[in-house]
């Protein structure tokens, strides 16, 4: 077949654009050199223009109501702490989930495409500093948590790393730098999330440049086809590989690799299991595990009303207390089925209002002093209500929830730093070697265990044989 001419490319995307009320996108063709034509045509093929026209008409030119369930129950989750009657599963569950990592069945999986823009911070978000010894970077905590279960167990896990196009080639770079933190780089594997345009009010498509579409991430609900498109499910398929360890970046608490969870979901046969921690108040911004209409599922904290947020229960708790801290196990299959026909897998698209830089009529690039901007995200705990038998297993914050969102006050750099701090202290206390604490209730120094040397408290005891040498309101480092 003829291949396309350069002229008959322009006429077939320009009759697209037209057609779908986009041709302001072209406004600016004439100053462009050829470079930069060629730039433009491939972002506008890279947009579904079939598919938008639907979702301009529901989600950008109106703002789509959250659609509540009718009745909206508490979600029923498994206990940090197991009574009497769940012992033997847990138990059950460890080896399960430890017989799982040992065979390599279980691959990590953080999700790292998103633009940080709250914490400020330039460049991929792993790539802040965040230990409070050493200033050990997010990613390199995560690559040492590997390691150290690869140690434990003697696995060789794989690590799937979800980009976006902007900061793909940077998330690369940095692990290269660092020399992939001691991992074989051939178990670490990137791959770039999708792309959505940011629209004006009126449902136009914006322009970055005038030559460039304002692209951005699609949300991490992207990251189930970007699995496919990547070729990364293909490859789990074809290693055996059946359950995937999600994270987002900004946890470094988090242990991205948990024998006990893996097992759980595995052994109950659930698809997508999560974990939750008990709001530290009624508002506080993490989505909230319920059951709506009889399904699992999450509802963000803008989204849930005050009066279910702020309800209490017979014993006077809160009725609506389980938080998502965004830590999951998908099966493999599940991740398979959802994506197998993309014409039938859609996760709910997301609206929000944002400042977004842009290309005006006259071809000047502004910066809008407001929020000028439509941007559409699909969220990754959507996932929940299709998937059988959803766990929520509850956890504990003070082990595994400080994120890094914000640049100063709650989640942040700040908070964070002190909660691993008090966390490697309060391991050191429970293995017997008693830490000094100040009259304040902090650690009297600075605390640092390489998740290489320890993975959990009780880990702790098991490795560190001879009691360390502690001195008062000195920095203090194992590995
Ligand atoms: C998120 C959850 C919230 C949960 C909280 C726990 C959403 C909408 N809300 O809030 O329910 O309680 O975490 O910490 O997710 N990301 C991508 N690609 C994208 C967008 C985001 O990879 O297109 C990644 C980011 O790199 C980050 C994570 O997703 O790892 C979190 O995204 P963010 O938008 O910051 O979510 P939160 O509002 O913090």
């Amino acid at each position: 077949m003829k291949s396309e001419t350069d002229s008959e490319r322009l006429a077939r995307i320009r009759s697209t654009v037209e057609q779908h009320g986009q041709s302001h996108l072209l406004a600016h063709w004439d100053t462009l050199n050829s470079q930069q034509r060629g730039e433009l045509l491939d972002d506008i093929e890279q947009v579904n223009f079939a598919a938008l026209g639907h979702l301009i008409e529901s989600h950008v030119r109106q703002e789509q109501a959250f659609a509540l369930p009718t009745s909206i129950q508490p979600a029923p989750c498994y206990p940090a702490v197991p009574g009497i009657d769940l012992i033997g599963r847990y138990a059950d569950a460890v080896k399960r989930g430890v017989s799982l990592i040992r065979k390599n069945k279980v691959a990590a999986f953080t999700v790292a495409g998103g633009q940080g823009t709250r914490l400020g911070f330039d460049g991929p978000k792993g790539a802040f500093p965040i230990s409070p010894v050493r200033n050990k970077t997010l990613f390199a905590l995560f690559a040492e948590f590997i390691l150290g279960t690869n140690r434990r167990y003697g696995s060789d896990l794989r690590w799937y790393i979800m980009t976006s196009p902007q900061n793909d080639a940077a998330t690369r770079a940095f692990f290269r730098e660092q020399a992939y933190f001691g991992l074989k780089p051939e178990r670490v594997r990137f791959f770039p999330q999708g792309v959505m345009p940011a629209f004006a009010a009126d449902g136009r498509i914006l322009l970055d440049q005038k030559h460039r579409i304002a692209f951005s991430p699609d949300g991490h609900g992207g990251s189930l086809l970007a699995l496919r498109h990547s070729g990364a499910l293909a490859e789990m398929a074809n290693e055996g590989i059946e359950h995937v360890s999600y994270i987002q970046v900004d946890n470094p608490l988090v242990k991205l690799i948990d024998p006990l969870f893996i097992g759980l979901h595995d052994l109950t046969g659930s698809e997508m299991s999560s974990k939750m921690i008990p709001k530290a108040d009624d508002l506080e911004r993490v989505g909230n595990f319920v059951v709506g209409d009889g399904r699992t599922m999450v509802i963000e904290y803008s989204d849930l009303p005050d009066e279910l947020a702020h309800a209490r229960d017979g014993a006077g708790g809160r009725r609506f207390d389980a938080g998502s801290i965004a830590i999951h196990v998908l099966s493999r299959a599940f991740v398979e089925r959802l994506t197998a026909d993309e014409a039938l897998f859609a996760l709910p698209w997301h609206r929000a209002v944002k400042k977004v830089p842009y290309v005006d009529e006259a071809g000047i690039r502004r910066e809008s002093q407001t929020p000028n901007a439509v941007k559409l995200e699909a969220f990754i705990f959507d996932a929940i209500p299709h998937a059988e038998n959803p766990l929520i297993l509850e956890t504990t914050r003070a082990e595994e929830f400080s994120p890094v969102k914000n640049a100063t006050g709650v989640d942040s750099e700040e908070t964070s730093r002190r909660d691993m701090n008090r966390r490697a202290a309060r391991w050191l206390d429970a293995a017997g070697f008693g830490v000094p604490w100040r009259a304040d209730g902090e650690p009297d120094g600075l605390f640092e265990i390489s998740p290489r040397l320890a993975l959990d408290a009780a880990h702790l005891r098991e490795v560190m044989l001879r009691p360390p040498a502690i001195q008062r309101g000195r920095e203090h480092y194992w590995e």
